[in-house]
């Protein structure tokens, strides 16, 4: 058989071509030439480390970096001719290689599988790509921090069950979401760390027999260190997994930021506005404006819960070692960078310019006797038994409701109907300014807390 007609990397044993269907099918290089970079890395630092094992000569490895680095200039140029028939990323620039250099490049592959090779080019990929996620998370982190600070004071309904519950100040409610987002940025470190380990030099399963220098290659990549095991190196694909699962946590935060978002800039709740370029209009309705953003990364936290449970399922039949099955980690791995990528993009841009409407969140902060714990907190601290104040402030809130007032508007004389404890100092208490001032501890809602919150969350940044 001709190398014409088969891969000619592989094709020695075989006696037919492939059927053209099944190379279509089999190839991965429309998704894995992504990889072009991290896979020239590699195999430059591979052909350097057989050079100094005295396994390649010095004359074949400058010709090995060279022609790498003519096809990287190629690719980049937009000029690299990639063809299905040589399967992958891998082959397509083994192929090129030794077209353009002859046989130093047919000796690139001693030592080496293409199952150590991209399980090596996925973990450099993907360890780029958190670098660059957790930059633009901290840009989002950074915008959240401002906005709370600006907000700082201003009051607007805190909710459970999406009912009015107490006040809270809108930079306390900024700084919940930069908590979450905070240990998703620990999340994406912790699987950085653990996928920063190298599985090059495994070869295909077992290793192999000439004399490689682990320490060299590992050294070269900025790898922390070679794996221990080469069947565990060359299969799991656990490190994209974990990824994936970072990701999905990010995207459900991102969700539920963006389904208040959405509530919050609709009429109904007039809280907040976006800006005009992160919104679009109707097509039929001249009125409208769609908080487009927010909907879109709500939805598309979908693709990326869907892109961890592909790659568990694809993992989780998986005989020891490297099984083809793995081919099919790129997409969703790639879809899920991409994806969470995009999203925290499109928030670091618009959260520091979300403009809130004051006014309307202390009306509605207003409704709902939002104060009623405080007036209960209130008549504990004159000694009476809180599961008595409970039931006098329900009372007054009921009196409230048939009358349609909130606790503030009431005088304090028909108040003291209720208990006679109630004196003239409880109209503080039931102000707004009051309740949130007086939760003013670590943790709480008082303005001055979410400053201190503000400082703490800058310092842990980095950021003073
Ligand atoms: N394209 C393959 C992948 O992504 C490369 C490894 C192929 N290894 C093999 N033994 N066929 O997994």
């Amino acid at each position: 058989m001709s190398t014409e007609q088969t891969n000619q990397s592989w094709g020695g044993r075989f006696n037919e071509a492939m059927d053209g269907f099944v190379e279509q099918f089999n190839a991965s290089v429309d998704f894995d030439r992504r990889l072009y970079r991290q896979d020239i890395a590699g195999s430059i630092a591979h052909a350097t480390m057989l050079a100094e094992a005295g396994v390649l000569s010095p004359e074949d490895r400058q010709a090995i970096v060279a022609g790498l680095e003519a096809i990287r200039a190629d690719i980049e140029r937009g000029t690299f001719d990639w063809k299905a028939a040589l399967e992958d990323v891998h082959m397509n620039i083994e192929a090129r290689l030794t077209a353009n250099i002859g046989d130093a490049g047919k000796r690139l592959h001693t030592g080496r599988s293409r199952n150590d090779q991209v399980a090596t080019d996925i973990r450099l990929y993907l360890r780029e790509a958190i670098d660059s996620i957790l930059e633009t998370l901290g840009r989002l982190q950074a915008g959240l921090l401002s906005l709370a600070e600006r907000e700082a004071e201003t009051i607007m309904p805190g909710f459970t069950h999406l009912q009015v519950a107490q006040p809270v100040t809108f930079g306390h409610h900024m700084m919940a979401w930069f908590e979450m987002l905070d240990r998703d940025a620990g999340r994406l470190r912790d699987c950085r760390a653990r996928l920063n380990v190298m599985p090059l030099g495994s070869a295909a399963l077992a290793g192999t027999t000439f004399p490689i220098d682990r320490g060299i290659t590992c050294r070269l990549l900025g790898f922390d260190r070679p794996s221990d095991n080469s069947l565990d190196a060359v299969s799991d694909r656990d490190f994209a997994i974990e990824f994936c699962a970072a990701g999905a946590m990010i995207m459900t935060h991102l969700s539920r930021f963006s389904e208040e978002l959405v509530l919050w800039a609709s009429a109904q709740f007039n809280f907040v506005n976006l800006p005009d370029r992160f919104c679009t209009g109707s097509s039929i309705m001249p009125q409208k404006k769609n908080p487009d953003i927010p909907e879109l990364v709500r939805g598309k936290t979908g693709r990326v819960n869907g892109n961890l449970v592909a790659l568990l399922t694809l993992m989780k039949g998986q005989p020891l070692a490297y099984n083809k099955d793995n081919q099919e980690d790129k997409e969703p791995l790639f879809d899920t960078i991409d994806t969470v990528q995009a999203c925290l993009r499109a928030y670091a841009d618009m959260v520091p310019h979300i403009e809130v409407k004051e006014e309307q969140m202390r009306q509605a902060a207003l409704q709902g006797y939002a104060t009623a714990t405080d007036l209960a907190d209130y008549l504990v601290r004159k000694q009476v038994p809180f599961r008595d104040a409970h039931e006098i402030v329900g009372k007054a809130v009921k009196h409230g409701l048939d009358t349609g007032r909130d606790l503030s508007e009431m005088s304090v004389a028909e108040l003291a109907e209720f208990s006679p404890v109630i004196e003239a100092d409880v109209m503080h208490v039931l102000s707004l300014t009051g309740s949130v001032a007086a939760r003013d501890h670590l943790g709480g809602t008082a303005p001055n807390q979410v400053k201190e919150a503000v400082r703490r969350a800058r310092n842990r940044l980095g950021l003073t």
